[in-house]
């Protein structure tokens, strides 16, 4: 039996387009969605935009637009940002979806009916930018330390949310791992967060924002926008909002959605600004509702630029658009993702950008590629054919070049069984200053054609090496993968239906494969 993994990203806020921090969480859940189905798990990676609440319906007005024109544009720009991301999301989910609504309002009923929701009254501090209330000791001068913009004194009738009942429960499942958050730093920022303050019932629901899910029992209100918003991890996978049941009709022609086998998330990622939520009032409503609660939770940094926190008053937004056209799709994603060991903050710049590019993937990756492929092309034009080797190790002027791939492949397995995915990258990057070395110190293009078994055993070296590399690279980089495999004389489609198992062994390129050349695959900036 399949192992299932399911991997959640937030849904983005509609109320500004895509920016770099959005597209680092995204980015690093496609390249584990990919590695998981690369190894065989039945996999689902959740995306979607979060289109409710005060914040949306205020910017909607700035635009002079309708509301619900207004998401439709933004959503839209988010679908198409992924897709030239070569983002594999397996759904795409909208908190406007009418079968989200209808989940919503399920959900919502079950909890009132288990008595964790009640009419109170509220009175407090909201900040709109985080759709939250505040409390007076997180203000810094007054003002919301991350919008930095004064909060509003709310005083309205609403309906609250008993979390005070889960307080204890999860203080218990996030100690025990039950709950893992990671990296540690963060479970225990949290757990201190339950220890000092506890959890406190909480205002569920908005008189004055009509933008919303209206409450089903008293449709004057609608649904916290938080409330809403946590749901869609589950109603992506059709869940009905009818505890436990899910429905096949949320979106034809993925029977898998069908059983829920997929809940609850092994994964869900995201970036320090939304896990207290997310560690709180999230899984109390699992609780609530009688459901498993997610697996892990993975926290990622914050992306500075030049040293400076990333806002549109400072001016330093950067787009994925603006990398894409710069560095290319895959230039994208490897520069995110290898900007920081996840988990930490980052910061980028372009002078930056412009030297890793250069030196790890033009001079690296790239100058690796097209000396290992025009080689073999001379080579077979002398005559020399690729003579099959068993991956052993081999001396060269002293230093041992040891081909066996099984333990390569076991720690790139771990490494990335363990979130460490920038080190998974750089253990392939490692692996390309290999062959380099090999190269330089082998150097084919001066032997003499007498040696041309020798000769063949080392081109055969370099491209089965290179072969590995590809697959390697394709969670991170699925293009330049494919185009690698493609000019080895391979069929980008068959080798992703091969046996993992079998491909990562070594030995799997035929010696009378057909090598073809390749353009650049990144030109120098
Ligand atoms: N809509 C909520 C999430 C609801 S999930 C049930 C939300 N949206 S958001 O558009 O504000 O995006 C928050 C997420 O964007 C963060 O968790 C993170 O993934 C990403 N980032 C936003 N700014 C970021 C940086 N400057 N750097 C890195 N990532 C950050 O909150």
């Amino acid at each position: 039996m399949n192992k299932k993994f399911y991997i959640t990203t937030p849904i983005y806020y509609v109320n500004d387009k895509p920016h770099i921090g959005h597209t680092y969480t995204t980015v690093v859940a496609d390249a584990l969605a990919r590695f998981h189905r690369m190894i065989g798990d039945n996999t689902f990676f959740s995306a979607g935009t979060d289109e409710h609440g005060a914040k949306i319906e205020t910017k909607a007005k700035e635009f002079g637009k309708k509301p619900k024109e207004f998401v439709d544009e933004v959503s839209a720009h988010f679908q198409f940002m992924w897709d030239e991301l070569n983002i594999s999301n397996d759904g795409f989910i909208r908190t406007t979806d009418e079968k989200h609504k209808e989940a919503v309002r399920n959900a919502l009923l079950i909890m009132k009916q288990n008595g964790d929701i009640y009419l109170g009254k509220y009175k407090g501090l909201y900040c709109q930018g985080c759709e939250q209330f505040l409390h007076e000791k997180d203000l810094i001068d007054g003002l919301c330390p991350d919008h930095r913009v004064k909060p509003e004194l709310l005083s309205e009738e609403t309906y609250m949310f008993r979390m005070s009942n889960y307080s204890d429960v999860l203080l218990k499942k996030i100690e025990s791992d039950e709950l893992k958050i990671r990296p540690e730093s963060r479970k225990n920022e949290i757990l201190s967060f339950y220890k000092n303050e506890g959890l406190k019932d909480i205002s569920f629901s908005r008189k004055n924002v009509k933008w919303g899910i209206l409450l089903p029992w008293r449709a004057s209100h609608t649904a916290y926008v938080w409330a809403d918003a946590f749901l869609n991890y589950l109603t992506i996978l059709g869940w009905n909002g009818i505890e436990g049941e899910f429905s096949s009709s949320y979106q034809k022609g993925d029977a898998r959605r069908a059983e829920g086998v997929f809940w609850p998330p092994e994964l869900q990622l995201m970036s320090k600004d939304i896990l207290r939520v997310h560690a709180t009032i999230w899984p109390a409503m699992l609780l609530s509702l009688g459901l498993p609660l997610p697996k892990q939770i993975f926290v990622h940094g914050f992306f500075m630029v030049d040293g400076h926190k990333m806002s549109k008053s400072i001016g330093n937004v950067i787009r994925p658009e603006e990398l894409i056209n710069k560095y290319g799709v895959d230039g994208t994603r490897y520069l995110l993702i290898s900007s920081t060991t996840l988990g930490r903050d980052s910061d980028v710049s372009f002078n930056k950008f412009d030297e890793k590019f250069n030196a790890d993937l033009a001079n690296g990756l790239g100058n690796l590629t097209a000396r290992s492929l025009a080689l073999a092309i001379k080579m077979k034009k002398a005559g020399i054919n690729p003579v099959k080797t068993k991956g052993s190790a081999e001396k060269i002027n002293d230093k041992i070049f040891d081909h066996r791939v099984d333990l390569m492949w076991e720690s790139f397995i771990r490494l990335l069984n363990n979130t460490e995915i920038d080190k998974a990258l750089e253990l392939v990057m490692v692996q390309v200053k290999f062959l380099d070395n090999y190269l330089t110190l082998t150097k084919p293009w001066e032997m003499e054609v007498d040696k041309s078994k020798y000769l063949g055993q080392v081109i055969y070296n370099v491209l089965e090496r290179l072969r590995h590399i590809a697959l390697m690279l394709w969670p991170f980089m699925p293009e330049t993968a494919e185009r690698i495999w493609y000019c080895l004389g391979l069929n980008p489609t068959d080798e992703m239906k091969k046996d993992f198992k079998k491909t990562r062994e070594w030995g799997g390129l035929k010696i009378k494969t057909k090598i073809k050349k390749s353009s650049p695959l990144f030109p120098r900036i």
